[in-house]
């Protein structure tokens, strides 16, 4: 008989401890940028990401500013194209098309949300499934439903990697998953599933959400509403991963009616840190994994694409 992992009870603390995603990601990031000195060095292959933002959403605006210059920063060739709203889709498709023939590139990131009436199933099936390194492709979703090789969604990778670097072996773990997104929470409970966790994806039309989310161990927040997971909600010593990117009004009224608004996550960070064992600060923990991944997804997209194996 296997061994039953340890209860994440019985290592409840008091005061979580923080897993800073910070840290994490620039560990990554040195990583992706030791690669890729490796892949110029050796086969003179350069990875190369294309990013494309249409329209002027301000928070679309910051992710994808941030992913161009953190592929330049760890010697990627980047290209980012910045296209008005009201682009036609087959614009979008043409632009698609001519990146997914480009031996430069090895990654294709379209930043989603697309302004309306753009189709994005139609976008992301565009997309070639060897440079999807958003992992969005029915190709590649449906590879990581199958437990294949895939390019797998940033965030959800990113999710993974904090919950192995803190908690070691997850098997057997109980998983709350809440969120059904195919950006986060489909992928990340197909990711909790390889790693030989017990899991169960909630969503707004789950009954009783909190008894649920109370036998987790592991509790995965990414359902987009400010500070909804309650510290009644959390099992004593659970590892809490927050997703979240909210903005919110400041709690200073002064502050508020001067319209000014500030990012908080799907937890109630303040209380859930008196129950929980760990906790992702949000901003600060998943987030910045994100860019880390894409990075990474383009190397090894341009390694699969180059016919070179991993190291
Ligand atoms: N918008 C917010 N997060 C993401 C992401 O991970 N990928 C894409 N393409 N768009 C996003």
């Amino acid at each position: 008989m296997p061994e039953s992992p340890a209860p994440v009870s019985s290592i409840a603390a008091s005061s979580a401890k923080l897993i800073d995603g910070k840290i994490y990601a620039e560990r990554l990031r040195a990583q992706v940028a030791a690669e890729v000195a490796m892949l110029k060095a050796e086969h003179g292959l350069q990875p190369g990401l294309a990013v494309v933002l249409v329209g002027e959403d301000p928070a679309s605006e910051i992710y994808v500013r941030s992913k161009g210059e953190h592929s330049l920063a760890v010697g990627m060739h980047s290209i980012t194209h910045r296209l008005p709203a009201d682009t036609a889709q087959h614009a979008l498709l043409r632009l698609v098309g001519e990146l997914n023939e480009d031996p430069t590139i090895h990654g294709i990131l379209v930043q989603l949300p697309l302004p309306k009436p753009l189709d994005e199933h139609a976008v992301l099936a565009a997309i070639s499934p060897d440079k999807d390194v958003d992992g969005l492709h029915v190709v590649n979703a449906g590879r990581l439903a199958s437990g294949m090789p895939a390019l797998t969604p940033c965030t959800p990778l990113g999710c993974m990697i904090l919950l192995r670097e803190t908690l070691g072996d997850l098997t057997g773990l109980r998983a709350v998953v809440v969120g059904r997104s195919v950006l986060v929470g489909r992928p990340v409970a197909q990711l909790l599933l390889q790693a030989d966790c017990t899991v169960t994806i909630a969503h707004s039309r789950t009954r009783d959400l909190p008894a649920i989310c109370r036998e987790a161990d592991i509790l995965v927040a990414a359902v987009g509403r400010p500070r909804m997971i309650k510290a009644d909600w959390v099992k004593p010593g659970a590892a809490v991963i927050d997703v979240g990117i909210n903005r919110v009004p400041f709690d200073d009224p002064v502050k508020a009616a001067a319209g000014r608004t500030k990012v908080v996550g799907d937890v109630d960070f303040k209380a859930v840190s008196q129950v929980a064992g760990w906790i992702t600060p949000a901003p600060g923990g998943v987030g910045l994994m994100t860019v880390a991944v894409l990075l990474q997804n383009t190397v090894t997209a341009a390694r699969r694409l180059a016919g070179i194996g991993a190291a």
